[in-house]
């Protein structure tokens, strides 16, 4: 793992002025083998990205009707991960004889490498066009403009859930509104819960794989010597994952200095845990108009393909 300059500066300031390490550093580097373990145990039966790409099999035909396809459709997958998710879409697009440009949108580099690998082994011959960027830091226009030059359409999917591991749902949403014109199209996947049930999915983060992505940016900074816990956060609704300082150690990142106290509680990881209405609440607050809205069976998933409001009516 390597962090540049800026990103260390956010990180030490994380640590010191919110008692946060930020989930996002975690997937840089060896990070994303980390990541890809995990994936693959959500993609078997019962696993959040299959029941997502189920959904998304099962509406695909409304989801891509909605679209003007004749110059092509550059598929932006915010926050890739492997690559494996956005594969119903491409496979839709491709059957339909439409021309696809993969555009995996990553914080991390080894992230962009995998989803590239994941998509160019399944679909000959397409084309790919990785941008590494942190999709919190502000709007990114110039990107979604320069990629649409011939006249192709922007469809971006934000899967597996990633929005509720952010603390500032709205920041995240309003980039992403103020990256897109009224002709792009954004397709957000979201697990919903039972708020009454929710102690029976901490089990769900108690395992190995979670436990060593969530720690990865703690042995960046050396720190050895903790318990990771994972606790529902009721004024949040989340859970959250965070490190109880066993030993208290001095952290050098770059020139700066602290130390971490005994007993001190890292927060390494949340995950936000939404209801249907709180969802469409959010899109509704930020500026999206929903185009198309469907859930599981099990009422346990949620996918909306949302545009940006033109006007506010
Ligand atoms: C929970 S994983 C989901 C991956 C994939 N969409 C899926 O459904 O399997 C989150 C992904 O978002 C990326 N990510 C997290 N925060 C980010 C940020 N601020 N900017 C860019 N990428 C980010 C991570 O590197 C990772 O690939």
């Amino acid at each position: 793992m390597k962090l540049t300059k800026r990103q260390e500066a956010e990180l030490v300031t994380a640590i010191q002025g919110r008692g946060e390490v930020p989930l996002k550093f975690a997937y840089l580097g060896e990070g994303a083998g980390k990541w890809d373990k995990i994936a693959k145990d959500r993609s078997e039966g019962g696993g959040i990205n299959s029941v997502e790409g189920n959904l998304l099999k099962k509406r695909i035909n409304d989801f891509i009707s909605t679209l003007n396809t004749s110059k092509g459709v550059n598929l932006v997958d915010i926050g890739c991960g492997n690559g494996s998710p956005a594969c119903p879409i491409i496979e839709e697009l491709l059957s339909r004889n439409i021309k696809v440009t993969y555009v995996p949108m990553d914080i991390s580099s080894d992230m962009l490498e995998l989803s590239t690998k994941t998509i160019s082994q399944k679909f000959e011959g397409i084309e790919s066009k990785p941008i590494e960027i942190d999709f919190e830091l502000g709007q990114f226009s110039d990107v979604m403009y320069d990629i649409k030059q011939n006249g192709s359409v922007n469809l971006m999917i934000f899967l597996g859930s990633t929005l509720g591991n952010h603390s500032d749902l709205t920041r995240v949403l309003s980039n992403f509104r103020d990256s897109m014109t009224s002709k792009d199209y954004l397709i957000v996947g979201v697990e919903l819960t039972n708020l009454t049930k929710v102690s029976k999915i901490i089990p769900h983060y108690e395992g190995d794989n979670v436990k060593n992505l969530v720690t990865h940016t703690l042995k960046y900074l050396k720190v050895d010597h903790y318990e990771v816990e994972a606790s529902w956060n009721e004024k949040y609704s989340q859970i959250e994952m965070r490190a109880k300082i066993t030993n208290p150690i001095e952290v050098q990142v770059s020139s700066e200095k602290f130390t971490l106290e005994k007993d001190e509680s890292i927060l390494l990881a949340r995950s936000i845990k939404f209801t249907e209405y709180a969802v469409t609440k959010l899109f509704s607050d930020v500026g999206f108009r929903t185009e198309l809205l469907t859930t599981s069976e099990d009422r346990g998933y949620i996918l909306t393909m949302v545009q940006p409001t033109r006007y506010s009516i």
